[in-house]
């Protein structure tokens, strides 16, 4: 497949159309409407939210990326060489280069639903390290678990930054711990990435950014729906609504309806009042302590915390229990 990568498989779990077509149907059946955040991520969807990471008020991804890059030796101390790092919703797989060096794993099996952009990234990466075994797997992770291979009985370590899990429900999100638990073994480890309860301003510009990259990326949904099940969404007449609900701890994204409308999906007709809104996504923020209540719940018993002196973001590992 790669004229210099060594060792790399890839497996296609991509979730059909008809997947997507029933999850917007059911979504925009119910009122308030809503359409889980993953499906964001079309081949443009993903350079959308690789953009979002680049914009100067989206402070998770800098602030990860230094906390790895300031940490990666005592990281890979907690972790040990030769484990088998499996990391579901890897994207770009941007973050692992600045572990690979010093963790030196025996295999990385990245996952996600962007299937052209996950296969591009792993093919770049086998091409710069050509000594990892690389097993790339295109797959929806909120569905069953389960690793494409069976990799030889080393440590088998999950690696979820970016704070992908503030897009779980709290109750589903330990249900997902719970997977990663039963899918890294007893002598597994998780290695996690977790954006904090902070000021509320500097959330709501976070989701608001000045360049209207955001914007563009929650309105690719309704362009990716208009193509792929055949959609008349008028982008324009949309609006972009993201803030920080203190209540419930978490940022919420909508999608805000400008006027009075009727909109067809597969032949079905929906309409929406002007403020009539789409919940696109949810993206819940953790105390470090909140956190380790739910790790803990889920089979994993915390080891070590790393976080930047403002407190914005944390980097936490876990052992199983
Ligand atoms: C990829 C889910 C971690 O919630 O911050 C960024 C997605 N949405 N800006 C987040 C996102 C809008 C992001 N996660």
């Amino acid at each position: 497949m790669s004229s210099l990568a060594s060792d790399i498989r890839f497996y296609d779990y991509h979730p059909s159309r008809a997947d997507f077509l029933g999850e917007v149907l059911t979504g925009l059946a119910i009122t308030p409407a809503s359409i889980p955040p993953k499906f964001f991520y079309d081949e443009h969807g993903s350079r959308l939210f690789d953009a979002i990471c680049d914009t100067p008020e989206y402070y998770p991804t800098r602030t990860e990326v230094q906390l790895l890059r300031n940490n990666a030796v005592e990281i890979a101390d907690c972790i040990g060489s030769g484990c088998v790092l499996i990391e579901p919703g890897a994207g770009s797989s941007e973050k692992v280069r600045l572990l690979l060096t010093a963790l030196r794993p025996s295999a990385y099996v990245p996952m996600d639903i962007s299937r052209d952009h996950l296969f591009a990234a792993a093919r770049k990466l086998a091409d710069e390290y050509p000594w990892l075994d690389l097993h790339a797997a295109c797959m929806d992770f909120t569905a069953p678990l389960r690793l494409p291979y069976r990799p030889a009985g080393v440590r088998k370590v999950a690696f979820f930054p970016g704070s992908s899990i503030g897009n779980f429900e709290p109750a589903d999100a330990e249900l997902f711990l719970r997977n990663l638990r039963t899918l890294v073994g007893g002598r597994g480890g998780l290695l996690i990435g977790v954006d904090l309860k902070k000021d509320a301003a500097i959330l709501d510009v976070a989701y608001n950014d000045a360049a209207g990259v955001t914007v563009a990326f929650n309105r690719n949904l309704l362009t990716r729906i208009n193509r792929e099940l055949g959609g008349d969404f008028a982008q324009d007449r949309f609006g972009h609504r993201a803030f920080y609900n203190g209540m419930r701890g978490r940022i919420e994204m909508h999608l805000v309806s400008r006027c009075n409308q009727t909109v067809h999906v597969g032949g079905h007709a929906f309409s929406f009042a002007a403020g009539d809104t789409i919940h696109t996504e949810n993206s819940y923020k953790y105390d470090i302590s909140q956190f380790h209540t739910l790790a803990r719940r889920a089979g994993f018993e915390p080891v070590a915390v790393w976080t930047d002196p403002a407190q914005l973001f944390s980097v936490q590992f876990f052992d199983a229990i």
